[in-house]
């Protein structure tokens, strides 16, 4: 048993209030500051948290800890939960800074697709690239994560969208290294070039979820249903397959257009909802009657030059809402953290305790993993930054990411040099 001690924290923020709450209506006081904090961690996992006043051999009595547990300083320092980055497109090659000059002179994103750029545009680099390739062009943008804080990321195939090519980049995301990484099958992401919708909709049915389930390459599976690419038929059989599978949903929706996928999602009990850019009072009243999670991905409506969510409306309902970047190279290339916490805060009218609680507790329930991540508490991995500076300089300056270091399960992972 490994026992590690983090002791004399000046500022120790746990997320506690939040989490009693499950992320919803969050306010300043739910961010559940102990001062000169401390925290035993075993084997990775938190076993107990509190002042370090309280902590006395009682304590460590009574969880059977019989050495000295390794001390571990941090006076003056501000800790927090780590951030959980709940929806990005990491794995790819190739590039697509082209569409970036098109779009500025007036085209839309439908209108580069319907001109095979978009995703397909970057299809093909992918399925060219080797799986070394791709695991080391990964693996800069998985750290480059860390560096900001994230030790928890949702990563999510479709580049590749034939079966192989799923299944190579679900292979390179198993052995992306750094924060605790979670895969996400997104085939359904564009019609692939050599096959018709119903054909490639027919293969994924009959062969590609099954084969993702029984060789464990993903827990959780996405779909775009969106206009050209998925409607709301094919959705709701592959919801019914993927549930039978056992799979969690996620999906995709009303980032373009309304096409009616928030509550068919919502039906099938969908972990997270995705984007909900285009949606109505109804869909705002229904998520916030559910137990699913809003990621709300402004980044890509920056990009986009699209309308931002309705997040207050959200919020004030009673939803629990998410931050994450989409980062991919198409509509959402801002791989920052701090960028979307400044559009949050600026554009979607979020406070700093709402976009914190968003972008760890509310993600981690977005990827079915509150249980685990997103709050420092007992039976939860431990896993924290240590912040250059106080609370409220996170989300404030763009490009500037205040994050000293980054622990996962009681390690550190990633020190500013
Ligand atoms: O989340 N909307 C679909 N998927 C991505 C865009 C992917 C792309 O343009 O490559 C998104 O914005
Ligand atoms: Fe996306």
């Amino acid at each position: 048993m490994v026992v590690k001690c983090f002791r004399k924290i000046h500022e120790l923020w746990t997320f506690q209030g939040a989490a009693k709450k499950q992320g919803r209506a969050v306010k300043e006081a739910d961010l559940s500051l102990i001062k000169d904090g401390a925290m035993l961690a075993i084997d990775g996992k938190i076993a107990w948290v509190g002042s370090d006043n309280d902590l006395n051999n009682k304590i460590l009595n009574e969880l059977n800890i019989q050495k000295d547990p390794e001390e571990i300083f941090f006076k003056d320092k501000v800790l927090m939960p780590s951030f959980v980055e709940a929806h990005t497109h990491s794995v790819f090659a190739g590039d697509r800074t082209s569409e970036f000059e098109m779009r500025n002179q007036g085209k839309t994103y439908q209108e580069i697709a319907n001109e095979g750029g978009a995703i397909l545009n970057i299809v093909q680099a992918t399925r060219e690239a080797s799986k070394k390739m791709l695991l080391q062009l990964a693996q800069k943008r998985v750290d480059r994560f860390l560096e900001q804080g994230v030790s928890c990321l949702e990563i999510k195939s479709g580049y590749g969208l034939d079966e192989k090519n799923e299944i190579k980049i679900l292979n390179v995301i198993k052995e992306l290294k750094g924060p605790t990484i979670v895969p996400t099958y997104l085939g359904p992401h564009a019609c692939p070039p050599e096959l018709t919708i119903e054909e490639y909709q027919k293969q994924i049915l009959e062969k590609t979820l099954s084969y993702i389930a029984h060789n464990n390459l993903a827990q959780r599976v996405d779909i775009f249903i969106e206009k050209n690419y998925f409607d709301i038929q094919f959705a709701r059989a592959y919801f019914k397959k993927a549930k039978d599978l056992g799979f969690d949903i996620a999906a995709h929706v009303e980032q373009l257009s309304h096409s009616g996928g928030t509550i068919l999602a919502l039906e099938y009990g969908a972990k997270s909802i995705e984007h909900a850019v285009e949606i109505t009072n109804i869909e705002v009243e229904a998520i916030a009657n559910s137990e699913t999670t809003a990621v709300l991905l402004p980044t890509a409506d920056f990009y986009l030059k699209a309308p931002y969510p309705p997040a207050r409306n959200l919020i004030d309902k009673g939803a629990r809402v998410a931050l994450a970047t989409d980062f991919n190279p198409g509509s959402s290339p801002a791989q920052d953290l701090s960028f979307v916490g400044v559009l949050a805060r600026l554009e979607m009218k979020m406070s700093l305790a709402e976009s914190l609680c968003a972008y760890t507790l509310n993600s981690a329930f977005a990827l079915g993993l509150e249980h685990l991540k997103g709050s420092i508490d007992t039976n939860k991995s431990c896993d924290f930054i240590v912040l250059e500076d106080n609370l409220s300089s996170l989300f404030y300056s763009v490009g500037y990411h205040p994050v000293k270091e980054v622990w996962l399960a009681a390690e550190q992972k990633y020190k500013k040099s």
